[in-house]
């Protein structure tokens, strides 16, 4: 079945999640955070996602901007800067308008050319997702934008890949999932939707029972792939 509908995960994928701590870090008095914005980020993302798999098990779903907070609050301890509250705030700000990729804008205005629907499928909460797609002016190449809010559980659950379909009516081979985490690309794939994943940074394939269709270095080829898919 050609491909029909294009869903991005969103932090990470279309949004840099390390944009925050890398923009802090290079505002005047922020020597110590300059020192190590970079595991800072490191260790807030991972906590962020350990956090959401930990609250899926354990059947405690809440908010997404709450893990947000619990893991940079764990980021900042671990990177000694604890005590730096208008660090935190400052942080947590820049949190809701991170910025897209580059190549976001014109892949996504691509995808529509060629008649695609384009969704964001994320963790996010609804009113994180909206800062994010308004800072990054990408509102009018989206047809939605759909959160775990809708089901009360994280990624990978299967309930939260089964929103596509619910909202566009797909078969799952109708649908290209992009996501730059391995574990979201492989759990899409795992439920039947063609799936790019966006390494970025070389990273090893994570070892589940399910493997993307293709990986990419970065979302440019994205329209060609839906095309030819
Ligand atoms: C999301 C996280 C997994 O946007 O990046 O769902």
């Amino acid at each position: 079945m050609p491909i029909t509908t294009c869903v991005f995960d969103a932090y990470g994928t279309l949004f840099d999640v390390t944009a925050a701590a890398r923009q802090a870090a290079a505002e005047p008095g922020r020597e110590a955070l300059a020192a190590t914005w970079q595991k800072l980020a490191n260790d807030w993302r991972l906590k962020q996602l350990q956090y959401t798999w930990l609250r899926a098990l354990a059947d405690a779903h809440t908010d997404f901007w709450e893990v947000t907070q619990n893991g940079l609050d764990y980021a900042l301890e671990a990177n000694g800067l604890d005590g730096d509250t208008e660090l935190r705030e400052r942080l947590l700000a820049l949190y809701w308008e991170l910025a897209a990729y580059p190549e976001v804008p014109a892949m996504l205005a691509a995808l529509k050319a060629q008649g695609m629907n384009n969704a964001i499928l994320s963790n996010g909460s609804p009113a994180m997702l909206d800062g994010a797609v308004q800072s990054a002016g990408i509102g009018e190449v989206l047809d939605a934008v759909l959160s775990v809010q809708d089901v009360g559980i994280f990624k990978p659950h299967a309930t939260v890949y089964d929103l596509v379909a619910k909202r566009f009516g797909t078969t799952p081979d109708q649908v290209l999932f992009v996501s730059s985490n391995c574990w979201d690309a492989c759990a899409a794939a795992g439920r039947g939707f063609r799936v790019a994943w966006v390494n970025r940074s070389a990273e090893p394939m994570d070892r589940l029972p399910w493997q993307p269709d293709i990986v990419l270095d970065d979302l440019t080829t994205i329209p060609a792939f839906a095309k030819g898919a």
